[in-house]
């Protein structure tokens, strides 16, 4: 069975390939579908994922960062939401969400995940991973894309 690694990395590939195209046509389309594969990943990982890393003690500054981490991507991702793809500075910005995103994939999948299988059985994080996928298909239909 799937564990929530396996679908959280997955989506971090889509999540990148999403900004190659991006990236390829610089297009407002394309950037949205990005944000809609992020809001619920980061909103799943931190309504379901985090809060479980969060009780051990030796794993709060972990999390704290990755919290830090999603507000920096959400700021960024926000900008990007109110700009022109035509302005002289959205390919810089589309740059910036991919520069912000990857760090923090890098730093969940070599630090965060490690340290959550670690703590946590592998049970549980067959439970997350179905609630997660329950969470994200409610997130999608009461958030559909524009
Ligand atoms: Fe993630
Ligand atoms: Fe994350």
């Amino acid at each position: 069975m799937e564990t929530i690694y396996d679908i959280l990395k997955a989506e971090h590939r889509q999540v990148a390939d999403l900004t190659q195209q991006a990236m390829r046509d610089s297009s407002k389309e394309s950037f949205l579908k990005i944000k809609a594969k992020l809001d619920p990943h980061m909103m799943g990982e931190e309504k379901l994922f985090y809060p479980l890393l969060e009780q051990k003690s030796e794993l709060r500054e972990l999390v704290n960062h990755a919290y830090e981490e999603h507000n920096e991507i959400r700021s960024v991702s926000s900008e990007l939401e109110s700009m022109d793809p035509s302005s002289s500075n959205w390919v810089s910005k589309l740059k910036e969400l991919d520069e912000t995103v990857s760090h923090h994939v890098e730093e969940e999948e070599n630090k965060v995940f490690p340290e959550a299988q670690r703590v946590m059985s592998e049970d549980k994080a067959q439970q997350i991973a179905q609630q997660y996928l329950d969470f994200s298909k409610t997130f999608k239909q009461q958030h559909p894309m524009p």
